[in-house]
């Protein structure tokens, strides 16, 4: 009899002490790790340095940053190796770096398998992007027509200067000034249609759906207007890499000014601390 109790006294033991461990666990688990330690595996910063980073963001982001910081740094370091023309920060006050950037790597569209309604160029990496997009595009039944792509300085001051001219001081909500305009890293696309309600368009909807997955990512959304300074253009990507869609989607709100804001912000950070495991 003396004998039967000792089993389930050891197993009410064992109860009792993973219960305590468990205590003990969650409350390890509820302190912050020390601020002194590093971040890794892929960034040698410490968490008080990152963490230094993160103040300035607006409390939502910060938040959703704070939730998955594992996947955070994970993506950004498939972002930063990129390279940081990937999501260099342009808009209405910051242009493009330099300000005659001329990109080496310009590929004509025509020799790739995809649809254009003139002729034009963009970097190798949005053209190889652009071409995965247009075909899981057609596989759906979408045509999915490319309808600017890269241009030069003097092409964007003549684009700014006729539409300043035909609308007046609206035309900068619409057309970036010379210097400040995405589709001079040529990086950024038009697709299709300049209209609107080209989101409601069997095209848009695939588009604001799937461009993502191809590393495109919409750069005048609307409601952001205030924000990024320009009216709302569904028709508007901007190829920032998967991993950039991915941070943009789960960490900035959706919003691609946000993320290159941030990234721009840091950058130098982020590649002085970049571990190569
Ligand atoms: N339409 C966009 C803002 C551009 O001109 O680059
Ligand atoms: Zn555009």
């Amino acid at each position: 009899m003396k004998r039967k109790m000792i089993l389930p006294a050891f197993a009410a033991a064992l109860v009792l002490f993973s219960a305590a461990a468990a205590v003990a666990g969650a409350r390890v688990g509820k302190e912050a790790p020390p601020h002194d330690s590093p971040m890794g595996p892929h960034f040698s910063f410490t968490r008080a340095q990152w963490e230094s980073t993160l103040t300035e963001l607006p409390p939502e982001i910060r938040n959703a940053i704070y939730a998955d910081e594992a996947l955070f740094l994970k993506e950004a370091a498939a972002l930063i190796d990129a390279g940081r023309a990937f999501y260099a920060h342009i808009d209405t006050v910051v242009p493009v770096d330099p300000i005659d950037l001329r990109p080496a790597d310009l590929v004509d569209l025509n020799d790739y398998p995809v649809r254009t309604s003139k002729p034009m160029q963009v970097r190798r990496p949005a053209a190889e992007a652009f071409a995965a997009l247009s075909q899981a595009a057609a596989a759906d039944g979408i045509r999915i027509v490319g309808i600017s792509g890269y241009r030069t300085y003097a092409y964007q001051q003549r684009l700014y200067e006729n539409l300043k001219n035909a609308v007046g001081k609206a035309g900068k909500a619409v057309s970036a000034a010379p210097g400040h305009s995405q589709h001079q890293t040529g990086l950024a696309m038009d697709f299709n249609s300049l209209e609107q309600d080209f989101d409601e368009t069997p095209e848009g909807l695939w588009l604001k759906a799937h461009a993502a997955d191809f590393g495109w990512s919409l750069s005048y959304p609307e409601e952001y207007e205030e924000l990024t300074g320009y009216d709302y253009e569904p028709w508007h990507f901007r190829y920032i890499t998967p991993a950039g869609c991915r941070l943009q989607r789960l960490f900035f709100n959706n919003i691609q000014f946000y993320l290159t804001d941030y990234f721009h912000r840091y950058d130098s950070f982020y590649r002085e601390y970049r571990t190569h495991e």
